[in-house]
């Protein structure tokens, strides 16, 4: 269906394209043909006056129409014969000096105008007929015609004009009607040879043009029927690089769109599991000992009343802890963290996080020592999700070192990277325990998860953000030794 869609619009694109091709080309064509003819009729005025330029000037040189002021018969039947003979078509006026018709020899047609406009006698003269003007023709009042023309003068004093209009009416249709015809035949075959051709090419360009757009068109549909790897290649993408380029942006942005949408509603799911399933158990230490506390109320003696409201104060403060820790944790699992790296002191934050529990180690009687060098090269990391490990892994050194012991912060510069290293003289980690570590939930003495403020994520939140900074975490322990979590971090690259 939506293969036939595609199909369907490329090809009628084409044909639409075509169509609109073909309508201009014929416009343009037709443009051309009128555009040559008229052309065409002006060059055959301008060479036929050019060529008859000199006819009125070779009369007055064989006779004096007008001799003091008067017209004289003879010379006038003598211009007939005359021109007659150079010329069957053309037409000879005797005019005065104010354009007045005097006189005339157009055979078997009829003369409507008295008076001839004088300017493009006096233009024609001037130029000595070299460029091209047009005068009036007396049989055919409105209509300019060619013409030659000379003044006749006598004594220097002009006495009027003999004006000749060429090519009279007949011969004219006859000559402009074959030069036409040859005009169209010879243009309007080079034309149909230059349609013909220019439309093959263009059909082609237009087949060519379509193929890549269908191309895209085809892409576009198959990303609009959920194929969302979709994208237009730099082949098909060519002719339209930027909506190519616009569609695979606005692909990715909407795939990644997609997938962040997935991620938070995985996050969701994930929060609502483990809230209704890991929150049910200090829920229900919770309940239990106020229901008892509710029933037993005269019963119970003051220290036992205490002793049960400390329990409840203590799993509140685990629920608290819980709550914090599994949105961590659900949000670096989902993604939906990414951590903000930035180039900073790694020794700076090593002697802050230390400097917090040396209050808490002092009072638990373990000893924390820190061998950090001082000159140690800027490390590109998220400063505090980085704190939020160090923090784990001391809380949990703190945890699991008894009185007595001590603790160890340790960096190791290496070539591209420093290792830093939290070592403890604890209670170690039982070997067949070691690979559980780092799942959610692992808490290696039950007794504890109860007394005290312990969830077991702590290590699972310390590998998920190592994880996102493509870091891996090292662990080394012996029972009843001790235990050493390492992991590196890379030099910022300036
Ligand atoms: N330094 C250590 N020495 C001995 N055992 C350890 C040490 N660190 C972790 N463990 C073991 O790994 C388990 C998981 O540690 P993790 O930090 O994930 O949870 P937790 O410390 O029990 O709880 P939380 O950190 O959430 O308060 C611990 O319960 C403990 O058994
Ligand atoms: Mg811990």
């Amino acid at each position: 269906m939506a293969k036939n869609n595609t199909v369907n619009g490329g090809i009628s694109l084409f044909w639409k394209l075509s169509t609109t091709f073909l309508v201009l080309l014929l416009m343009v064509g037709a443009v051309h043909i009128t555009l040559s003819i008229s052309a065409s009729d002006q060059y055959y005025l301008k060479r036929n006056q050019k060529l008859n330029a000199n006819i009125a000037q070779s009369i007055i040189q064989e006779v004096k129409p007008i001799i003091n002021g008067e017209v004289t018969k003879n010379a006038l039947d003598d211009i007939m014969h005359h021109m007659m003979a150079v010329n069957p078509s053309i037409e000879v006026y005797l005019l005065d000096k104010t354009g007045y018709i005097l006189s005339h020899v157009a055979p078997y047609k009829k003369v409507k105008l008295k008076t001839v406009s004088l300017a493009p006698i006096q233009e024609f003269i001037d130029n000595n007929g070299e460029e091209f003007v047009q005068g009036d023709d007396p049989r055919k009042p409105g209509e300019l015609q060619i013409f030659s023309a000379a003044a006749i003068t006598d004594n220097d004093e002009v006495q009027g004009y003999v004006y000749v209009v060429l090519a009279g009416e007949d011969y004219y249709a006859v000559a402009s009607n074959l030069w036409d015809e040859y005009i169209t035949s010879l243009g309007g075959s080079s034309m149909v040879i230059t349609l013909v051709a220019a439309l093959v090419i263009g059909l082609i360009a237009i087949w060519f043009i379509t193929r890549n757009l269908r191309g895209i068109i085809d892409v576009v549909r198959r990303f609009q029927d959920g194929d969302l790897e979709a994208r237009i290649s730099a082949k098909s993408g060519k002719e339209f690089n930027t909506l190519s380029l616009a569609f695979n942006d606005m692909a990715d942005t909407i795939v990644g769109n997609i997938e962040n949408l997935k991620s938070m509603e995985n996050l969701r799911r994930e929060l609502v599991g483990n809230v209704s399933h890991d929150l049910r158990t200090p829920l229900a230490v919770i309940h239990g000992y106020i229901e008892t506390l509710m029933i037993k109320k005269d019963q119970l003696s003051i220290e036992e009343r205490d002793k049960y409201l400390a329990i409840i104060l203590s799993s509140t403060e685990k629920l608290k802890k819980m709550v914090a820790e599994l949105f961590e944790l659900s949000k670096l699992e989902s993604k939906q963290v990414h951590p903000k790296k930035e180039p900073f002191f790694i020794n700076e934050l090593l002697q802050d996080v230390v400097q917090k529990y040396l209050i808490l180690a002092r009072k638990k009687g373990v000893l924390i020592q820190s061998v950090i060098s001082n000159n140690i090269e800027l490390v590109n990391a998220d400063i505090a999700l980085i704190e939020r490990v160090l923090q784990n892994l001391i809380d949990n050194a703190l945890k699991f070192t008894p009185e007595g012991g001590t603790i160890t912060i340790k960096t190791n510069e290496m070539d591209s990277a420093v290792e830093i290293q939290v070592a403890d003289t604890g209670v170690g980690i039982p070997e067949e325990q070691i690979p559980f570590v780092f799942d959610r939930y692992h808490i290696g003495d039950k007794r504890l998860s109860l007394d005290k403020n312990t969830t077991g994520l702590g290590l699972a939140i310390v590998k998920k953000i190592l994880e996102i900074h493509d870091a891996t975490i090292n662990l080394s322990s012996k029972l009843n030794q001790g235990t050493s979590f390492s992991f590196q971090l890379p030099y910022h690259q300036a």
